[in-house]
């Protein structure tokens, strides 16, 4: 297994930077609007009756996506090691990094805990059943193989912004309104995290230009949405779950484009190409 920690290549953001944009993601989540699992839900409510049979799929494949959390951490643990095995000015930087990660992965493993005790209190699953299924999909193997670190901050950027979208279209079908309150609490929470990683994005182009300009684009050119490769028959069920409400991560791609917009200002030939390339990405609709 190549699961030694190593920092990722490319340049970083200067540790002051770091700190101002996980700062300002911290900001977001005051004490009095934090939610949690046992606390924020009356769980007596939740009624799966409710649901149809296209919004039990959604749930299900939400669940296994959420729970996948210790994948999605463990990427940031390899590549940005808060250890001995890097030297002191790349440390800062990582330590920095970590507040923003384990404050993440806290609220992630809420969504994924959420979800599961969903499912449960509804009537979907039965929770041995779903906590063994849950893990036999919690093993397969989650990488981004990327080389240079903005990469990092691009895939989540579109990643969060796709999901909180998602959880948006959700939302304003599903027939349980406790479902409809627990999307609601997430997609805010997703929100939140694609505005840390788009400031991310966006302090690497103003400092860096057009040399960060090339695994961006990388990353938008072989996007998959997570665990895309390991669930079994996932496009299928990717294209069911868009019968109940609109799924299509090349929805979030426009949000990095005003992100691009908003970093350069007087834009090089690569960053306008890069905004082409992106825009063509976005898949066509009709209405
Ligand atoms: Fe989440
Ligand atoms: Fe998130």
């Amino acid at each position: 297994m190549d699961w030694k920690p190593a920092q990722i290549g490319g340049a970083l953001l200067p540790v002051s930077d770091v700190d101002t944009a996980v700062s300002a993601f911290l900001r977001t989540a005051p004490p009095e609007k934090r939610w949690d699992v046992d606390f924020s839900f009356d769980w007596a409510q939740a009624d799966a009756e409710r649901l149809t049979d296209g919004e039990r799929s959604a749930v299900r494949f939400i669940t296994i996506i959420e729970d996948h959390l210790p994948g999605y951490f463990a990427v940031y643990e390899k590549n940005f090691p808060v250890d001995g095995s890097v030297d002191l000015d790349t440390f800062a930087h990582n330590r920095e990094l970590y507040h923003f990660t384990i404050r993440w992965a806290q609220e992630e493993d809420t969504h994924a805990r959420t979800l599961e005790r969903y499912q449960v209190e509804a009537g979907l699953a039965d929770r041995e059943a779903l906590r063994m299924s849950l893990a036999k999909e919690g093993q397969q193997r989650f990488d981004l193989p990327y080389t240079a670190a903005v990469q990092f901050f691009a895939y989540p950027l579109v990643q969060e912004k796709a999901t909180q979208i998602y959880y948006q279209h959700l939302r304003q079908v599903v027939g349980d309104p406790l479902l409809r309150d627990i999307l609601v609490r997430l997609s805010k929470d997703e929100a939140r995290h694609f505005s840390f990683f788009a400031d991310m994005v966006r302090l690497y182009l103003e400092r860096y230009g057009d040399a960060v300009v090339d695994p961006i684009r990388e990353v938008i050119a072989d996007f998959r949405m997570p665990l895309a490769d390991t669930i079994r028959g996932y496009w299928r069920w990717a294209l069911k779950i868009a019968d109940t409400a609109r799924y299509d991560h090349t929805e979030a791609y426009d949000h990095l484009i005003k992100v691009v917009n908003r970093a350069v200002d007087a834009k090089s030939d690569k960053v306008d190409e890069l905004v082409s390339f992106v825009s063509a990405c976005r898949v066509m609709r009709s209405g």
